[in-house]
């Protein structure tokens, strides 16, 4: 039985989709859960949902230095330690090659990529002996999925520099992985900016891509997560959770 008491757990994007559920599940195991909301609008929305799951909520644009810093600045302040560190946020936008833009480069750049560098960076001075860095990629990193290449470049980044940092950072005790979920159910899809026909043509499209036959759901990354943070033996692997999508 995993017993997460006064342990410290942030998880970035932790107000929907797989963050919420993994925020969820580790405070049912009772640690104490931090997540940022990008704006003071989303901050007050999270609070108002999600106050019993939440210890902290702090805003924080994280494709912003400057707020991440103080993200984690504040964290350290405020707990003095971070056992997990869950960096889970992310976007996605679809274009096909002739429709990418700088805009699509940088918000997904400078989120699913950016982010993740100056994140731990700033995490680091609490990270304690023993704790675990999880870092969400994606099976995109690793598949031809047509409309993906800015995002699929992103997530092959991530995984690379999940790997990177766990032979750094494996003198200090701090373990880091990498879960590279297939398609799970989250609001992501809806907030790529496509007409409801389409969304619902690109999901059945996927949909019929996946051996198992469905989506998963964010409580089957959420467990996933628990592991591995849990787990000491775990260190510089990619897991991937996505219903044989990219092997079968
Ligand atoms: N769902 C999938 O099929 C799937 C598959 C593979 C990988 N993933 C990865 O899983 C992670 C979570 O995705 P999800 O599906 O749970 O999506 P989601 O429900 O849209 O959650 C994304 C989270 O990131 C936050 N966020 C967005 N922009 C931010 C910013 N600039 N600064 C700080 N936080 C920001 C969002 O806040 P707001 O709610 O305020 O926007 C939200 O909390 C992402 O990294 C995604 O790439 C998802």
């Amino acid at each position: 039985m995993i017993n997460l008491e006064n342990k410290v757990v942030v998880i970035t994007g932790g107000n929907s989709g797989i963050g919420l559920e993994t925020a969820r599940v580790f405070r049912k195991k009772g640690a104490r859960v931090i997540t940022n909301a990008r704006n003071a609008q989303r901050l007050k929305e999270t609070e108002a949902e999600y106050g019993e799951i939440f210890d902290k909520v702090l805003v924080a644009d994280l494709t912003k230095t400057e707020e991440t810093s103080k993200f984690f600045d504040e964290v350290g302040k405020a707990y003095g330690r971070i056992d997990t560190l869950f960096l889970n946020a992310g976007v996605a936008y679809l274009a096909p090659i002739d429709q990418i833009t700088d805009e699509l480069y940088d918000a997904q750049f400078n989120l699913n990529v950016k982010s993740l560098l100056f994140s731990v960076k700033a995490a680091l001075p609490y990270l304690t002996k023993g704790s675990s860095i999880l870092i969400n990629t994606s099976i995109n990193g690793r598949i031809a999925m047509p409309g993906s290449t800015i995002y699929a470049a992103t997530k092959a980044a991530a995984r690379s520099i999940s790997l990177v940092l766990a032979g750094e950072l494996v003198d200090r005790g701090i373990r880091v992985n990498a879960i590279a979920p297939g398609p799970i159910e989250t609001p992501i899809f809806s907030k790529m900016g496509m007409p409801e026909e389409t969304l619902k043509e690109t999901a059945a499209s996927i949909q019929a891509r996946v051996p198992v036959g469905r989506f998963g759901k964010p409580h089957e990354v959420a467990s996933l997560a628990l592991e591995l943070s849990t787990n000491d033996y775990i260190t510089g692997q990619e897991f991937v959770v996505d219903g044989g999508m990219s092997a079968l």
